[in-house]
Protein backbone atom coordinates (compact mmCIF):
# COMPACT_ATOMS: atom_id res chain seq x y z
CA UNK A 1 0.00 0.00 0.00
CA UNK A 2 0.72 3.53 -0.77
CA UNK A 3 -0.59 6.62 0.69
CA UNK A 4 0.80 9.89 -0.65
CA UNK A 5 -0.35 13.30 -1.21
CA UNK A 6 -1.83 13.39 -4.87
CA UNK A 7 -3.72 10.05 -6.49
CA UNK A 8 -1.18 10.06 -9.48
CA UNK A 9 1.79 9.49 -7.01
CA UNK A 10 -0.12 6.85 -4.75
CA UNK A 11 -0.77 5.06 -8.17
CA UNK A 12 2.75 5.13 -9.47
CA UNK A 13 4.14 3.67 -6.36
CA UNK A 14 1.51 0.94 -5.83
CA UNK A 15 2.83 0.09 -9.67
CA UNK A 16 5.91 0.24 -8.41
CA UNK A 17 5.29 -2.37 -5.94
CA UNK A 18 3.32 -4.43 -8.55
CA UNK A 19 6.10 -4.57 -10.83
CA UNK A 20 8.08 -5.93 -8.16
CA UNK A 21 9.88 -3.28 -6.47
CA UNK A 22 10.22 -2.63 -2.73
CA UNK A 23 9.29 -0.31 -0.58
CA UNK A 24 12.42 1.96 -1.46
CA UNK A 25 12.14 1.66 -5.08
CA UNK A 26 8.18 2.64 -4.35
CA UNK A 27 9.52 5.71 -1.96
CA UNK A 28 12.48 6.88 -4.66
CA UNK A 29 9.66 6.56 -7.92
CA UNK A 30 7.03 8.97 -5.39
CA UNK A 31 9.49 11.21 -4.38
CA UNK A 32 9.88 12.20 -8.42
CA UNK A 33 7.00 11.73 -8.87
CA UNK A 34 5.29 14.42 -6.36
CA UNK A 35 7.88 16.68 -7.47
CA UNK A 36 5.97 16.81 -10.75
CA UNK A 37 1.96 16.65 -9.84
CA UNK A 38 2.54 18.09 -6.37
CA UNK A 39 4.94 21.08 -6.58
CA UNK A 40 3.82 22.62 -3.93
CA UNK A 41 6.16 20.07 -1.98
CA UNK A 42 7.06 17.01 -3.99
CA UNK A 43 10.38 18.35 -4.77
CA UNK A 44 13.81 17.93 -6.13
CA UNK A 45 14.92 20.98 -4.98
CA UNK A 46 14.18 20.54 -1.34
CA UNK A 47 14.41 17.91 1.07
CA UNK A 48 13.53 15.47 3.63
CA UNK A 49 13.87 12.48 5.87
CA UNK A 50 13.06 8.89 5.12
CA UNK A 51 12.86 6.54 8.16
CA UNK A 52 12.88 2.36 7.18
CA UNK A 53 11.95 -0.81 9.07
CA UNK A 54 12.63 -4.27 7.22
CA UNK A 55 10.83 -6.94 7.28
CA UNK A 56 13.30 -8.21 9.40
CA UNK A 57 13.35 -5.35 11.91
CA UNK A 58 16.41 -3.57 10.91
CA UNK A 59 16.05 0.05 10.82
CA UNK A 60 17.54 3.05 9.54
CA UNK A 61 17.09 6.69 8.81
CA UNK A 62 18.39 8.79 5.71
CA UNK A 63 18.74 13.01 6.36
CA UNK A 64 18.34 14.58 2.88
CA UNK A 65 18.00 17.25 4.20
CA UNK A 66 18.62 20.82 2.71
CA UNK A 67 22.25 22.48 3.80
CA UNK A 68 23.02 26.02 4.31
CA UNK A 69 25.04 26.92 1.52
CA UNK A 70 29.08 27.79 2.72
CA UNK A 71 28.75 31.24 2.09
CA UNK A 72 26.06 31.66 5.16
CA UNK A 73 26.72 33.38 8.19
CA UNK A 74 24.56 33.71 11.02
CA UNK A 75 23.53 36.76 10.33
CA UNK A 76 22.72 36.90 7.30
CA UNK A 77 19.44 38.17 7.39
CA UNK A 78 19.97 40.74 9.32
CA UNK A 79 20.63 44.70 8.80
CA UNK A 80 23.01 46.96 10.18
CA UNK A 81 21.43 47.59 13.06
CA UNK A 82 20.74 44.19 13.79
CA UNK A 83 17.30 43.84 12.68
CA UNK A 84 15.84 40.97 10.79
CA UNK A 85 14.85 42.26 7.49
CA UNK A 86 11.42 40.69 6.45
CA UNK A 87 11.05 37.60 4.18
CA UNK A 88 14.53 37.58 3.55
CA UNK A 89 14.99 34.56 4.70
CA UNK A 90 11.63 32.90 3.23
CA UNK A 91 11.31 34.05 -0.55
CA UNK A 92 13.25 34.63 -3.53
CA UNK A 93 16.94 33.20 -3.52
CA UNK A 94 19.23 33.78 -0.69
CA UNK A 95 16.09 31.41 1.07
CA UNK A 96 17.08 28.77 -0.66
CA UNK A 97 19.17 25.86 0.89
CA UNK A 98 21.36 23.11 -0.63
CA UNK A 99 18.98 20.62 -2.17
CA UNK A 100 19.53 17.23 -0.65
CA UNK A 101 16.65 15.22 -2.53
CA UNK A 102 18.21 14.17 -5.37
CA UNK A 103 21.57 12.67 -3.33
CA UNK A 104 18.70 11.17 -0.73
CA UNK A 105 17.05 9.04 -3.91
CA UNK A 106 20.29 7.66 -5.17
CA UNK A 107 21.88 6.97 -1.89
CA UNK A 108 18.32 5.09 -0.95
CA UNK A 109 18.29 3.15 -3.75
CA UNK A 110 21.84 2.32 -3.83
CA UNK A 111 21.64 1.18 -0.13
CA UNK A 112 18.22 -0.96 -0.57
CA UNK A 113 16.46 -0.40 -4.55
CA UNK A 114 15.87 -3.80 -6.12
CA UNK A 115 14.19 -2.37 -9.54
CA UNK A 116 17.12 -0.53 -12.11
CA UNK A 117 17.41 3.37 -10.83
CA UNK A 118 15.92 4.68 -14.99
CA UNK A 119 12.71 2.62 -14.19
CA UNK A 120 11.72 4.91 -10.61
CA UNK A 121 12.42 8.21 -12.60
CA UNK A 122 10.46 7.36 -15.85
CA UNK A 123 7.05 7.71 -14.23
CA UNK A 124 8.12 11.13 -13.56
CA UNK A 125 9.56 11.74 -16.60
CA UNK A 126 6.05 10.65 -18.30
CA UNK A 127 4.08 12.60 -16.01
CA UNK A 128 5.86 16.07 -16.47
CA UNK A 129 6.57 15.59 -20.60
CA UNK A 130 2.95 14.83 -21.83
CA UNK A 131 1.50 16.72 -18.35
CA UNK A 132 -0.99 15.82 -16.11
CA UNK A 133 -4.83 17.18 -15.02
CA UNK A 134 -4.55 19.83 -12.32
CA UNK A 135 -6.86 19.45 -9.30
CA UNK A 136 -9.66 21.48 -8.31
CA UNK A 137 -7.20 22.20 -5.00
CA UNK A 138 -4.03 22.39 -7.39
CA UNK A 139 -5.77 24.70 -10.26
CA UNK A 140 -6.50 26.85 -7.16
CA UNK A 141 -3.14 27.06 -5.24
CA UNK A 142 -1.28 27.67 -8.78
CA UNK A 143 -3.41 31.16 -9.37
CA UNK A 144 -3.07 31.88 -6.03
CA UNK A 145 0.45 31.97 -6.39
CA UNK A 146 0.53 33.80 -9.93
CA UNK A 147 2.09 36.85 -8.60
CA UNK A 148 4.81 35.46 -6.67
CA UNK A 149 6.01 33.47 -9.46
CA UNK A 150 6.25 36.57 -11.21
CA UNK A 151 7.65 38.19 -8.53
CA UNK A 152 10.74 36.02 -8.30
CA UNK A 153 11.52 34.85 -11.13
CA UNK A 154 12.86 36.31 -14.50
CA UNK A 155 12.67 33.84 -16.54
CA UNK A 156 8.55 32.72 -16.96
CA UNK A 157 8.24 29.52 -15.38
CA UNK A 158 5.42 27.01 -17.03
CA UNK A 159 3.36 27.64 -13.92
CA UNK A 160 2.30 31.00 -15.26
CA UNK A 161 1.61 29.17 -18.91
CA UNK A 162 -2.19 30.50 -18.26
CA UNK A 163 -3.78 33.59 -16.53
CA UNK A 164 -6.35 30.79 -14.70
CA UNK A 165 -6.01 27.22 -14.29
CA UNK A 166 -9.09 25.25 -14.14
CA UNK A 167 -9.75 22.07 -12.56
CA UNK A 168 -9.11 19.21 -15.11
CA UNK A 169 -6.76 21.99 -17.35
CA UNK A 170 -3.50 19.52 -18.59
CA UNK A 171 -0.17 20.64 -16.96
CA UNK A 172 2.77 20.23 -19.22
CA UNK A 173 6.38 20.92 -17.26
CA UNK A 174 8.55 20.17 -20.35
CA UNK A 175 11.91 21.97 -18.75
CA UNK A 176 11.46 19.75 -15.90
CA UNK A 177 10.75 16.82 -17.98
CA UNK A 178 14.43 17.37 -19.46
CA UNK A 179 15.88 17.90 -15.72
CA UNK A 180 14.50 14.24 -14.94
CA UNK A 181 15.80 12.72 -17.78
CA UNK A 182 19.38 13.64 -17.00
CA UNK A 183 18.45 12.38 -13.21
CA UNK A 184 17.24 9.06 -14.98
CA UNK A 185 20.39 8.98 -16.96
CA UNK A 186 23.21 10.11 -15.11
CA UNK A 187 21.76 9.43 -11.40
CA UNK A 188 23.44 12.38 -8.62
CA UNK A 189 25.51 13.82 -11.48
CA UNK A 190 22.19 14.55 -13.37
CA UNK A 191 21.81 17.36 -10.86
CA UNK A 192 24.55 18.35 -9.03
CA UNK A 193 26.98 18.22 -11.74
CA UNK A 194 26.60 19.32 -15.29
CA UNK A 195 23.62 21.33 -16.79
CA UNK A 196 21.42 21.07 -13.95
CA UNK A 197 24.31 22.31 -11.65
CA UNK A 198 25.14 25.17 -14.22
CA UNK A 199 21.43 26.32 -14.35
CA UNK A 200 20.85 26.45 -10.94
CA UNK A 201 24.36 28.42 -10.27
CA UNK A 202 22.84 30.44 -13.08
CA UNK A 203 19.70 31.13 -11.31
CA UNK A 204 21.70 31.55 -7.94
CA UNK A 205 23.17 34.51 -9.90
CA UNK A 206 20.23 35.97 -11.39
CA UNK A 207 18.67 36.69 -7.71
CA UNK A 208 21.59 37.37 -5.87
CA UNK A 209 21.71 34.05 -4.55
CA UNK A 210 24.51 32.19 -2.89
CA UNK A 211 24.82 28.79 -3.95
CA UNK A 212 27.82 27.77 -5.79
CA UNK A 213 29.36 24.62 -7.81
CA UNK A 214 30.93 23.53 -4.89
CA UNK A 215 27.83 23.60 -2.31
CA UNK A 216 26.42 21.39 -5.00
CA UNK A 217 29.33 18.75 -5.49
CA UNK A 218 29.37 18.17 -1.52
CA UNK A 219 25.93 18.22 -0.86
CA UNK A 220 25.65 14.30 0.95
CA UNK A 221 22.87 12.77 2.48
CA UNK A 222 23.60 10.86 5.65
CA UNK A 223 22.50 7.38 7.07
CA UNK A 224 21.47 8.33 10.77
CA UNK A 225 20.24 5.92 14.05
CA UNK A 226 17.08 6.40 14.60
CA UNK A 227 15.76 7.55 17.63
CA UNK A 228 13.20 4.64 19.62
CA UNK A 229 11.51 4.81 22.44
CA UNK A 230 9.26 2.14 24.25
CA UNK A 231 5.87 4.12 24.67
CA UNK A 232 3.14 1.27 26.50
CA UNK A 233 2.86 -1.43 24.33
CA UNK A 234 4.73 0.31 21.62
CA UNK A 235 8.09 0.83 20.16
CA UNK A 236 8.53 4.56 18.53
CA UNK A 237 11.14 4.76 15.56
CA UNK A 238 11.45 8.40 14.21
CA UNK A 239 14.06 10.78 12.80
CA UNK A 240 16.88 12.24 14.80
CA UNK A 241 18.33 15.62 14.67
CA UNK A 242 18.67 17.67 12.77
CA UNK A 243 14.63 16.92 13.45
CA UNK A 244 13.01 17.74 16.33
CA UNK A 245 10.46 15.70 15.43
CA UNK A 246 11.12 12.26 17.03
CA UNK A 247 12.40 13.40 20.41
CA UNK A 248 9.40 15.13 20.61
CA UNK A 249 7.23 12.64 19.82
CA UNK A 250 8.83 10.13 21.97
CA UNK A 251 8.38 13.00 24.87
CA UNK A 252 4.99 13.18 24.31
CA UNK A 253 3.50 9.80 23.94
CA UNK A 254 5.74 9.60 27.00
CA UNK A 255 4.14 11.53 29.53
CA UNK A 256 0.54 10.99 28.23
CA UNK A 257 1.31 7.56 29.15
CA UNK A 258 1.05 8.20 32.92
CA UNK A 259 -2.41 9.67 32.65
CA UNK A 260 -5.66 7.82 31.94
CA UNK A 261 -6.52 8.97 28.91
CA UNK A 262 -8.91 6.71 27.73
CA UNK A 263 -10.97 7.22 30.74
CA UNK A 264 -10.92 10.54 30.34
CA UNK A 265 -12.43 10.12 26.64
CA UNK A 266 -11.37 12.38 23.45
CA UNK A 267 -10.47 15.77 23.21
CA UNK A 268 -12.46 16.13 26.23
CA UNK A 269 -11.64 19.20 28.70
CA UNK A 270 -9.60 16.72 30.91
CA UNK A 271 -7.62 15.31 28.29
CA UNK A 272 -7.15 18.14 25.71
CA UNK A 273 -5.41 20.29 28.51
CA UNK A 274 -3.24 17.76 30.14
CA UNK A 275 -1.78 17.28 26.03
CA UNK A 276 -1.58 20.90 25.76
CA UNK A 277 0.14 21.52 29.12
CA UNK A 278 3.00 18.71 27.73
CA UNK A 279 3.22 20.58 24.37
CA UNK A 280 3.66 23.93 25.98
CA UNK A 281 6.87 22.18 28.34
CA UNK A 282 8.42 19.95 25.14
CA UNK A 283 8.49 23.04 22.60
CA UNK A 284 9.92 24.87 25.42
CA UNK A 285 12.89 22.16 24.80
CA UNK A 286 12.62 22.00 21.30
CA UNK A 287 13.53 25.89 21.12
CA UNK A 288 16.69 25.46 23.15
CA UNK A 289 18.41 21.99 22.63
CA UNK A 290 17.59 21.22 19.08
CA UNK A 291 19.25 21.70 16.15
CA UNK A 292 21.86 19.87 14.07
CA UNK A 293 23.98 17.26 16.07
CA UNK A 294 26.63 17.77 13.10
CA UNK A 295 27.36 21.33 14.56
CA UNK A 296 25.51 21.74 17.76
CA UNK A 297 25.87 18.88 20.91
CA UNK A 298 21.89 18.03 20.76
CA UNK A 299 21.64 16.25 24.57
CA UNK A 300 19.52 13.45 22.87
CA UNK A 301 20.22 10.87 25.31
CA UNK A 302 18.98 13.21 28.03
CA UNK A 303 16.58 14.37 26.19
CA UNK A 304 14.68 10.75 25.68
CA UNK A 305 15.21 9.80 29.35
CA UNK A 306 12.35 8.68 30.85
CA UNK A 307 13.33 10.48 34.18
CA UNK A 308 14.29 13.59 32.75
CA UNK A 309 10.79 13.79 30.40
CA UNK A 310 8.53 13.03 33.63
CA UNK A 311 9.82 15.96 35.08
CA UNK A 312 9.40 18.45 32.72
CA UNK A 313 5.70 17.88 33.94
CA UNK A 314 6.46 19.52 37.28
CA UNK A 315 4.07 22.35 38.19
CA UNK A 316 1.52 20.82 36.13
CA UNK A 317 -2.11 21.59 36.73
CA UNK A 318 -5.18 19.17 36.29
CA UNK A 319 -6.58 23.04 37.20
CA UNK A 320 -5.74 25.45 34.91
CA UNK A 321 -3.49 26.80 32.01
CA UNK A 322 0.26 27.20 32.86
CA UNK A 323 1.71 30.74 31.38
CA UNK A 324 4.18 30.06 29.10
CA UNK A 325 6.58 32.85 30.55
CA UNK A 326 6.97 30.72 33.65
CA UNK A 327 7.82 27.47 31.74
CA UNK A 328 11.30 27.45 30.23
CA UNK A 329 13.21 24.96 29.07
CA UNK A 330 14.68 22.01 31.30
CA UNK A 331 17.92 21.03 31.96
CA UNK A 332 18.41 17.15 30.52
CA UNK A 333 20.87 15.30 31.48
CA UNK A 334 24.53 15.75 29.62
CA UNK A 335 25.19 12.74 27.27
CA UNK A 336 28.53 10.87 27.63
CA UNK A 337 30.82 11.51 25.30
CA UNK A 338 30.52 13.92 22.62
CA UNK A 339 5.28 22.49 2.03
CA UNK A 340 6.00 19.55 3.03
CA UNK A 341 4.34 16.67 2.33
CA UNK A 342 4.56 13.02 3.93
CA UNK A 343 4.22 9.55 2.30
CA UNK A 344 3.79 6.38 3.80
CA UNK A 345 4.52 2.67 1.90
CA UNK A 346 4.36 -0.52 2.69
CA UNK A 347 5.46 -3.32 0.33
CA UNK A 348 4.21 -7.08 0.26
CA UNK A 349 6.99 -8.44 2.08
CA UNK A 350 6.41 -6.15 5.17
CA UNK A 351 9.34 -3.70 4.41
CA UNK A 352 7.84 0.11 5.55
CA UNK A 353 8.84 3.34 4.42
CA UNK A 354 7.78 6.59 6.19
CA UNK A 355 9.15 9.96 4.43
CA UNK A 356 8.26 13.16 4.78
CA UNK A 357 9.62 15.82 2.26
CA UNK A 358 9.32 19.42 1.54
CA UNK A 359 10.60 22.68 0.02
CA UNK A 360 9.22 24.86 3.63
CA UNK A 361 6.47 26.38 2.67
CA UNK A 362 4.03 25.74 -0.32
CA UNK A 363 6.14 26.17 -3.47
CA UNK A 364 9.16 26.93 -1.19
CA UNK A 365 11.28 30.33 -2.38
CA UNK A 366 8.73 30.26 -5.40
CA UNK A 367 11.96 30.67 -7.25
CA UNK A 368 12.47 28.04 -9.89
CA UNK A 369 15.70 26.79 -11.72
CA UNK A 370 15.18 28.88 -14.62
CA UNK A 371 15.36 26.65 -17.96
CA UNK A 372 15.16 23.87 -15.12
CA UNK A 373 11.68 23.69 -14.19
CA UNK A 374 11.57 23.08 -10.75
CA UNK A 375 11.33 25.00 -7.54
CA UNK A 376 13.99 25.47 -4.99
CA UNK A 377 13.11 25.51 -1.10
CA UNK A 378 13.05 28.52 1.22
CA UNK A 379 14.16 26.07 4.35
CA UNK A 380 16.92 29.05 5.62
CA UNK A 381 14.01 30.41 7.43
CA UNK A 382 13.56 27.13 9.81
CA UNK A 383 17.10 28.23 11.03
CA UNK A 384 16.86 31.04 13.75
CA UNK A 385 18.14 34.17 11.94
CA UNK A 386 17.85 35.83 15.22
CA UNK A 387 18.04 34.64 18.84
CA UNK A 388 14.13 34.38 19.95
CA UNK A 389 12.99 35.89 16.41
CA UNK A 390 9.90 33.41 15.29
CA UNK A 391 10.17 31.98 12.03
CA UNK A 392 7.44 31.69 9.65
CA UNK A 393 5.42 29.00 11.82
CA UNK A 394 6.10 30.81 14.89
CA UNK A 395 8.61 28.71 16.24
CA UNK A 396 11.64 30.25 18.11
CA UNK A 397 15.34 29.27 18.47
CA UNK A 398 18.95 29.73 20.37
CA UNK A 399 22.06 28.88 19.80
CA UNK A 400 21.76 25.20 18.61
CA UNK A 401 19.51 25.83 16.01
CA UNK A 402 21.90 29.47 14.66
CA UNK A 403 23.28 29.69 10.93
CA UNK A 404 26.56 28.63 10.04
CA UNK A 405 28.16 26.98 6.47
CA UNK A 406 26.86 23.63 5.67
CA UNK A 407 24.86 23.34 8.92
CA UNK A 408 21.20 21.97 8.34
CA UNK A 409 18.32 23.59 9.97
CA UNK A 410 16.29 22.41 12.38
CA UNK A 411 13.23 20.72 11.20
CA UNK A 412 9.74 19.09 12.57
CA UNK A 413 9.18 16.72 10.19
CA UNK A 414 8.14 13.54 12.25
CA UNK A 415 8.17 10.43 9.90
CA UNK A 416 7.50 7.59 12.52
CA UNK A 417 6.85 3.81 12.41
CA UNK A 418 5.65 1.80 15.11
CA UNK A 419 5.86 -1.63 15.86
CA UNK A 420 3.96 -4.00 18.48
CA UNK A 421 4.87 -7.06 20.20
CA UNK A 422 8.00 -6.89 17.75
CA UNK A 423 5.96 -6.55 14.41
CA UNK A 424 4.96 -3.36 12.57
CA UNK A 425 2.06 -1.62 13.38
CA UNK A 426 1.97 1.73 11.37
CA UNK A 427 3.77 3.63 9.40
CA UNK A 428 2.58 7.66 9.92
CA UNK A 429 3.70 11.32 9.06
CA UNK A 430 2.45 14.83 8.15
CA UNK A 431 3.05 18.06 6.67
CA UNK A 432 2.50 21.13 8.68
CA UNK A 433 5.35 23.10 9.96
CA UNK A 434 5.59 23.22 13.72
CA UNK A 435 2.41 21.40 13.79
CA UNK A 436 3.90 18.31 12.40
CA UNK A 437 5.08 16.64 15.56
CA UNK A 438 1.45 17.54 17.50
CA UNK A 439 -0.08 16.04 14.25
CA UNK A 440 1.61 12.70 14.92
CA UNK A 441 1.11 12.62 18.69
CA UNK A 442 -2.88 12.63 18.13
CA UNK A 443 -3.15 10.32 15.39
CA UNK A 444 -1.25 7.45 17.15
CA UNK A 445 -2.57 8.53 20.12
CA UNK A 446 -6.19 8.21 18.43
CA UNK A 447 -5.49 5.01 17.74
CA UNK A 448 -3.55 3.22 20.49
CA UNK A 449 -5.54 5.08 23.20
CA UNK A 450 -8.63 5.87 21.86
CA UNK A 451 -9.29 2.49 19.17
CA UNK A 452 -9.93 4.97 16.20
CA UNK A 453 -9.35 3.03 12.92
CA UNK A 454 -6.43 4.64 10.35
CA UNK A 455 -8.88 6.14 8.25
CA UNK A 456 -10.47 7.95 11.15
CA UNK A 457 -7.25 8.71 13.35
CA UNK A 458 -5.65 10.96 10.62
CA UNK A 459 -9.75 13.01 9.57
CA UNK A 460 -10.31 13.55 13.64
CA UNK A 461 -10.12 17.19 14.44
CA UNK A 462 -6.44 18.39 15.94
CA UNK A 463 -5.58 21.38 18.14
CA UNK A 464 -1.70 22.33 18.54
CA UNK A 465 0.10 23.98 21.49
CA UNK A 466 3.90 25.12 20.57
CA UNK A 467 4.88 27.06 24.22
CA UNK A 468 5.16 30.55 22.08
CA UNK A 469 2.89 31.77 21.16
CA UNK A 470 0.74 31.22 24.36
CA UNK A 471 -1.92 29.75 22.58
CA UNK A 472 -4.47 26.58 21.65
CA UNK A 473 -4.73 26.78 17.55
CA UNK A 474 -7.85 24.58 16.88
CA UNK A 475 -9.77 23.35 13.64
CA UNK A 476 -12.91 23.96 13.36
CA UNK A 477 -14.90 21.31 15.41
CA UNK A 478 -11.94 19.68 16.95
CA UNK A 479 -12.68 20.36 20.63
CA UNK A 480 -16.23 21.34 20.38
CA UNK A 481 -18.32 23.80 22.43
CA UNK A 482 -18.08 22.15 25.81
CA UNK A 483 -14.15 21.51 25.89
CA UNK A 484 -13.17 25.15 23.87
CA UNK A 485 -15.55 26.74 27.22
CA UNK A 486 -13.98 24.53 29.54
CA UNK A 487 -10.26 24.91 28.43
CA UNK A 488 -11.14 28.48 28.20
CA UNK A 489 -12.04 28.67 31.94
CA UNK A 490 -8.92 27.07 32.84
CA UNK A 491 -6.94 29.93 30.82
CA UNK A 492 -6.11 28.64 27.75
CA UNK A 493 -6.51 30.79 25.04
CA UNK A 494 -8.53 29.17 21.85
CA UNK A 495 -7.32 30.23 17.96
CA UNK A 496 -9.37 28.90 15.78
CA UNK A 497 -6.98 27.48 12.86
CA UNK A 498 -9.34 27.40 9.31
CA UNK A 499 -7.65 25.30 6.53
CA UNK A 500 -6.68 22.34 8.83
CA UNK A 501 -3.76 22.03 11.40
CA UNK A 502 -1.12 19.37 9.37
CA UNK A 503 -1.95 16.59 6.52
CA UNK A 504 -0.85 13.03 7.68
CA UNK A 505 -0.34 10.11 5.96
CA UNK A 506 -0.86 6.19 7.41
CA UNK A 507 -1.15 2.94 6.61
CA UNK A 508 -2.03 0.49 9.64
CA UNK A 509 -1.29 -3.36 10.17
CA UNK A 510 -4.78 -5.05 10.87
CA UNK A 511 -4.60 -8.28 13.01
CA UNK A 512 -5.28 -10.25 10.38
CA UNK A 513 -2.70 -8.68 8.21
CA UNK A 514 -4.34 -6.98 6.21
CA UNK A 515 -3.55 -3.10 5.54
CA UNK A 516 -5.25 -0.54 6.17
CA UNK A 517 -4.78 3.33 4.58
CA UNK A 518 -5.27 6.64 6.24
CA UNK A 519 -5.30 9.52 3.69
CA UNK A 520 -6.06 13.00 4.51
CA UNK A 521 -9.48 14.73 3.33
CA UNK A 522 -7.65 17.92 4.62
CA UNK A 523 -5.93 17.77 0.86
CA UNK A 524 -6.26 15.20 -2.60
CA UNK A 525 -4.46 12.66 -0.52
CA UNK A 526 -5.15 9.05 -1.61
CA UNK A 527 -4.47 5.35 -0.83
CA UNK A 528 -3.66 2.59 -3.25
CA UNK A 529 -2.77 -0.93 -2.92
CA UNK A 530 -3.27 -4.20 -3.89
O1 LIG B 1 11.24 20.99 8.32
C1 LIG B 1 10.28 21.58 8.80
O2 LIG B 1 9.97 21.48 9.96
C2 LIG B 1 9.45 22.48 7.90
N1 LIG B 1 10.26 23.01 6.85
C3 LIG B 1 8.27 21.70 7.39
C4 LIG B 1 7.40 22.50 6.45
C5 LIG B 1 6.01 22.04 6.32
O3 LIG B 1 5.56 21.12 6.93
C6 LIG B 1 5.16 22.80 5.37
N2 LIG B 1 3.81 22.79 5.77
N3 LIG B 1 3.15 23.67 6.20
Amino acid sequence: MVVTAHPLASVVGADILRRGGNAIDAAVAVQFALAVVYPDAGNIGGGGFLVLRQHDGTLNTLDYREKAPSAAHRDMYLNGQGEVIENLSYKGHLAVGVPGTVDGMVQAHATYGRLPWAQLVQPAVLLADRGFPLTKKEAKKLNEQRKDFIRYNSQSPDFILKDRWRPGDTLHLKDLARTLERIRDQGRAGFYEGQTADLIVAEMKRGTGIITKEDLAAYRAVWRKPVTGQVGDYRVISMPPPSSGGIALIQLLTIAQDYPLQDWGWNTVKSAHLMIEAERRVYADRAKHFGDADFYEVPVKGLLDTTYIKSRMQGYSPKKATSSKEVSAGVPPLPEGPNTTHYAIVDPEGNAVSVTTTLNSSFGSKVFVGGAGFLLNNEMDDFSIKPGYPNSYGLVGEEANAIAPSKRMLSSMTPTILEKDGKLFMVIGAMGGSTIITTVYQIIQNVTRYGFTMQGAVSAGRFHHQWKPNWVLSEWGALGFGTGAGLWLKGHKIVPKYGGIGRAAGILVLPNGQLEGGADPRGDDAAAGF
